[in-house]
Formats: C-alpha cells, structure tokens, sequence
C-alpha cells in the first residue's frame, strides 16, 4: 500500500461498546482540575507582559479570541478522543484518519507543542525563581541568568529546572490528582491574589488608545508582530494543555455530559481568568512599563511597582512552586507520543526500550530533557514561544479534520462524544488556527517551521515510509 493510502484502521481503536474499557471513575470537578492544572502556566504569568507590548490593551481581545478558538479545538479533541481512546493524542487520531504521512507531520510538530513547549515554560519558571533567589541572597551574575539569544550566556535556572524534571520523569514519576488540584489551587490563589490587588489601582483611563498597534499583524522589524492578532499568535500559548482533558475521555462517567462540562468548564475558567488578569494589568499601570523587553515576570513587577512586596513574593513563590508541574504534564507528554511513534515504527524502536529497572523510557526521556535543556539555556523566550504555538496550530487544524473526515466518511460510528454543531466548530477552529499561524506568527517562525517539516520529511522518507509497521505489514 502507498504511504499516503496507509491508515490504521478504526476498528483496532476502542470502539464506544467494546467492553474492554477502562473503568469509568472520573467526574466533571476532576477533568477541570486536570484542565486548568495543564493549561495554566508560563502562558499569564509571562506572556501577559509580552502580549501588551505588542497589541496595548487589546490583548484583552487576543485572550478573547484564542480562548474561542481553543473552544473548538478543545471539541473536536474529545470526539476524536473518545472515538479513539489511545495514547498519542493528535498523531494517533490522524494516523486513523488521516493516513500515514500526514499523521507523521503531526506527529513531528507535536514535538513543538510539547518539547519546545516545555522549555518556554522552563524559561517563564526562572523568570520567577530568579528574584527569589536574588532575594535570598543568590548573587548570580547577570550572564547566567539569561541565554545568549537575550544578551546573556545561560539561563541556569531554567537549565536546572529542566534537568530536575528530567531525572523526575526517569525515575519515574508522574502526576498524581491529589498533588494536581493542591497546585491548581496554589495556582488559582496567586492569580486572585494579584487581581484583587491590582483592582485597587484600577485606572479605566489607561485602556485609551485601546489598540494603539491596531487590530492585525505588523511586522516590527526586529522580529515581533505589533497588533491584536501579533499578541494572539504568542498568547496562544497560554490555552493549550487542554488535551490532556481529552485524554481522559475513556476514564469519564457520563462522557456526554461531564466530558462537556469538564472541557468548557476549564475553558470558559481559564478564558475568564486570563482576561480579567489581562484586564487588571493593563488598567494597575500602563502597559508600556510592565511590558518591557526582559521583564520575565510582568505580573510580580505590578505588584513591586504597586509597593505590594510580600503578595510580589508569594505570586513568585506560587509560580516556582506549582508551575514545573506543567514541565512535568508536557515532557510526560512527549515521551509517551515518540513511544508510540517508534511502537508504530515511525521512529527507531531502540529509541522506545523501557528501562528494566525503572519502568520508564530513559533513552527517550534523556533525549526529550536534553533538547528542553538546551533551548531553554539558549533562545530567547518569544521565539520558542512562536514555534511551540506554530506546532500546536498543526496539530488543532488536523484533529479538526479529523473530525469532519470520520462524520462524512463514517457518520453511523457509536460515539461517546459528539461535538456541537460539529460543521460550524470544527470549521471555526480549522479557520482560526490558520488565520493566526498565517496572519499572527512572524516570517522567521514560519520559515523555521517549514524547515522544520522538510526536515521531518526527508527523516520519514528515510525510514518510516519504509520502516513503518503498516508499511512492513501490506509489503
Ligand atoms: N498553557 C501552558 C502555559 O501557559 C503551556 O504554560
């Protein structure tokens, strides 16, 4: 069979009525604790700051609109989630539907969503470890605290924290819901914390000129989007983690129903959050102060600015605290979807061995942290950013088609989930994704990213196009 004929079959996914399912335990309380506790990270604590540099006040608007459009993707991952109930999220669901070469781009910029993802967080992390330790009486030199890409030599505690949730993952750690709804909490509290501080110096004079870049995309010359739509394609970032949700589509009592309120609830909570914190920002103090280049911890300088010390510390604390979990969800992650690309042989299967005495991918996990490690001492923030959000884009835009395919192919299919108005949301989010990678990324992230695929291609056309289980399996 050609390769781009190869599709695994539906019929080796979990089917709704098979009756070797895993057992339903979960309600809709635990999926939104699971929801937020994925997606809030380095996204608001550290974008924020970035994306009012760049849109004003308006990146009000930019939370706005990715939070819609996450919405839909957040959907169609839960139909395609229930329907094909297997680690790999959006590789997997393609690789049913989509056929085999367009499952391995996927597959390859999940690598940005997760991998690359992870070091932006790793940097978002030391932004606020860094005070704290200056704090504590940590003289560290200026150059070891910021990568080479921003004027420094290494970001060391970003290459520490990366390599801490390195050696946890080997050991073998992994999420456990008790610790996860505690940070979710911690997390929650700091984020309040800062709103209701930041509310009793609430200017509304500071939201005008509202969108003094205006509304779109405008190349600034030195490598970032000025406008509404520029901030969206880096806040972005903020919204995504969401799958994980989907991921536990399987384990759900009454999937219809808390499915729903699990993925909207965590949705609408975050949106909410992020755009009342956004807001809240913006009218403490005008934006240009707080979004300064280098300002690693926009929401922490507020609150110093506002001579509000001990809640700047305990924000900070809240952060270095509850956000490696977030490290910890995506590098866990990443190993699990290159394990399953090897098990489909569309990576070396000596990549995937399972340490004997750990349980864990140790060879995986150690290649996975060493990358993390290295661009998180290295780049510079907004750049990774960009190419984490440009590969989750990828990955939206084909678990949308997915969606559309399997109704129009396969409509009579029992499904667990069934998105609303399918034909409109899985379209809004096709559309929107394309709309901020094409108008919202920059040039240089686009580039990069096409070069990243080729990259992948001439990676599949010399191995897994002929490697490939299905591939071995219909020669
Ligand atoms: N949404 C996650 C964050 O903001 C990736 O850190």
């Amino acid at each position: 069979m050609a390769f781009w004929n190869r599709r695994k079959p539906m019929d080796i996914a979990t089917a709704a009525d098979d009756p070797h399912r895993l057992k339903a335990t979960l309600n809709w309380p635990h999926l939104v604790a699971m929801g937020v506790g994925a997606i809030v990270g380095t996204g608001i604590y550290t974008l924020t700051g970035v994306g009012a540099g760049l849109a004003g006040p308006a990146v009000i608007l930019s939370f706005l609109l990715c939070g819609l459009i996450c919405a839909c993707a957040a959907f169609c991952y839960a139909e395609m989630a229930t329907l094909i109930p297997a680690a790999g999220s959006a590789y997997t669901y393609s690789y049913h539907v989509l056929g085999e070469l367009l499952a391995w781009v996927v597959g390859w910029s999940l690598i940005l969503e997760y991998t690359v993802a992870a070091a932006a967080v790793a940097v978002g992390w030391a932004g606020h470890a860094t005070p704290l330790l200056q704090a504590a009486g940590w003289n560290i030199p200026d150059r070891l605290l910021h990568g080479v890409a921003t004027g420094g030599l290494i970001n060391l505690p970003a290459v520490a924290i990366g390599a801490a949730v390195t050696l946890l993952l080997i050991a073998g750690t992994r999420e456990s819901a008790t610790v996860n709804i505690l940070l979710v909490l911690i997390k929650l509290a700091a984020l309040l914390l800062f709103m209701a501080l930041a509310a009793q110096s609430f200017d509304a004079a500071r939201f005008t000129p509202f969108a003094p870049f205006g509304y779109g995309a405008v190349p600034d010359g030195h490598g970032s989007n000025f406008g509404m739509l520029g901030a969206a394609a880096i806040v972005f970032f903020a919204f995504y983690g969401f799958d994980a949700v989907s991921t536990a589509a399987e384990e759900t009592q009454n999937p219809g129903r808390n499915l729903t309120i699990g993925i909207i609830g965590s949705m609408a909570l975050c949106t909410t959050i992020y755009v009342a914190v956004a807001a809240l920002a913006v009218g403490a103090m005008p934006y240009q102060l707080f979004s300064k280049a280098h300002n690693a911890a926009p929401l922490v300088y507020i609150l110093q600015s506002l001579h509000r010390g001990l809640a700047a510390r305990i924000v900070a604390a809240a952060v270095v605290i509850a956000i490696p979990s977030v490290i910890l969800v995506l590098m866990y992650g990443q190993s699990r979807i290159f394990f399953v690309m090897a098990r489909d042989g569309l990576l070396p299967q000596s990549l995937a061995t399972v340490s004997k005495s750990r349980g864990t991918p140790v060879l995986m996990t150690s290649i996975t942290g060493a990358v993390v490690i290295l661009m998180a001492a290295t780049l510079d923030l907004n750049r990774i950013v960009e190419f984490a959000n440009a590969g989750t884009l990828c990955a939206f835009v084909a678990v949308a088609a997915c969606v559309l395919v399997l109704r129009k192919r396969d409509p009579a299919r029992p499904r667990i989930f069934n998105t609303p108005a399918p034909w409109l949301l899985a379209p809004v989010c096709i559309v929107g994704c394309l709309f901020l990678f094409l108008i919202g990324l920059t040039t240089f992230t686009k580039i990069w990213f096409v070069v990243w695929n080729a990259l992948g291609l001439v990676f599949y056309f010399a191995f897994g196009a002929w490697r490939s289980r299905l591939a071995r399996a219909s020669a």
